[in-house]
């Protein structure tokens, strides 16, 4: 394909995605019904797609529409292309601009500059204070992709001799010390070696660096209570000789955990709602609990347009009743760390601020929040510790 074609394929899609089908399902459909597409066509056609969603506000701001034709158009212009040379009409190309397309906005909305819904502007503001705007920014480009190592299996520099030879270049990354951000040729990462015997896994370089802080036992007992696909399990047991439990609320979540963990070299066992308490207590519970996403919304963007008022009242309500939950499975002396991959204050510090308010005989050991601007997708983390 063309990349004029590529482009026309993009537009077609986002005119699925505008009109409510989720992202991947839309890309998926239209793979399906165009077998002519190699994987390099897929790529760069689903590249185009994300781009536009991370920036979707600003891209129909200056593209002129909320379609797939204006949102393609408005996110090329703002990556200094010129559209003449795309937009011709030859084959498979998307047709020749209108007079009324030519024409460009240039006045945006403190919404359309962030490209962060209106409703969340003063809320995302007051969340991060001077580093707002920039963080909004970085959440407009492509994450860059992390990799753990297990240095249970390697260490960092065997871990980038290995990748080398698959030609994967990666970089010690200074927020975690078992973190490496991969260059080039990220799209080979599921083949190789490295990754297939374990020594390595796909976990962004923050999500390592909350681990890190977390005040974890040589020896005792470890709770991943909201474990999901067990990136946080993993990064534990990689840490610690303490027997480690995952739990979530959904255990379908946990399915792959298992081959995860043998593939790694990891022992967790994984636990039942019914057997928490029997199994318990346990010396530190993480409470890596649903949130809005906002630290991760160049991963997933449309978690950004789909965040509302009453989703973020749901969200919020849910991860105080899981830190209520997990609290009496605490050990005397033990700790309670409650995390999220959010950067909005009403998800972090308002509620620490209520959990300690709820709970007496409680004491806030450590908090940190971790923002893009360190490279790492946004987090929190807090440890609580039981009297
Ligand atoms: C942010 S994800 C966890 C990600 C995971 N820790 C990781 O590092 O890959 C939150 C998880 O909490 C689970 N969850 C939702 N409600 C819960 C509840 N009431 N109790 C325990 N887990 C819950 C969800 O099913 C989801 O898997």
């Amino acid at each position: 394909m063309t990349p004029a074609a590529r482009i026309q394929a993009a537009i077609e899609i986002l005119d699925q995605i505008v009109a409510g089908e989720p992202a991947e399902k839309a890309l998926t459909s239209w793979a399906r019904g165009a077998r002519y597409a190699g994987s390099k066509d897929r790529a760069a056609i689903r590249d185009h797609v994300f781009d536009v969603l991370r920036q979707k506000l600003s891209c129909a701001a200056i593209g002129g529409g909320m379609n797939g034709r204006a949102l393609m158009i408005g996110c090329l212009r703002q990556a200094g292309l010129d559209l003449s040379t795309l937009f011709t009409g030859e084959g498979h190309a998307p047709a020749p601009l209108t007079d009324g397309e030519a024409s460009i906005r240039a006045d945006l909305t403190d919404a359309e500059q962030l490209d962060i819904p209106e409703w969340l502007v003063p809320l995302w503001r007051g969340s991060l204070g001077e580093g707002a705007d920039r963080v909004a920014e970085l959440q407009r480009s492509r994450a860059p992709v992390f990799l753990r190592v297990n240095l249970k299996r390697a260490s960092v520099s065997e871990a980038i001799t290995s990748l080398a030879a698959d030609g994967i270049v990666a970089v010690p990354h200074p927020l975690s010390p078992s973190a490496v951000e991969v260059t080039e040729n990220a799209r080979r990462i599921k083949q190789s070696p490295a990754y297939l015997t374990g020594d390595v896994e796909l976990q962004d370089a923050a999500s390592q660096a909350l681990v890190d802080v977390l005040p974890l036992p040589e020896a005792g007992t470890i709770l991943d209570y909201c474990a999901g696909g067990g990136g946080k399990t993993l990064a534990m047991a990689a840490q610690t000789k303490a027997a480690i439990y995952a739990h979530d609320a959904n255990p379908n979540r946990m399915k792959d955990l298992p081959d995860r963990a043998a593939r790694a070299g990891i022992a967790a066992r994984i636990l039942k709602t019914s057997e928490l308490k029997a199994q318990g207590p346990y010396d530190v519970v993480l409470c890596d609990a649903p949130c809005s996403g906002a630290g991760s919304w160049r991963r997933a963007p449309e978690g950004k347009w789909r965040l509302t008022p009453d989703v973020l009242d749901d969200v919020t309500r849910l991860q105080a009743q899981i830190l209520d939950n997990a609290a009496p499975l605490v050990a005397e002396g033990g700790v309670l760390a409650y995390a999220t991959c959010s950067v909005l204050s009403v998800e972090n510090r308002a509620q620490v601020e209520a959990f300690l308010e709820r709970h007496s005989g409680w004491t806030l050991e450590a908090e940190r929040l971790f923002t893009p601007i360190e490279g790492g997708d946004g987090f929190f983390v807090a440890g609580f510790r039981k009297a």
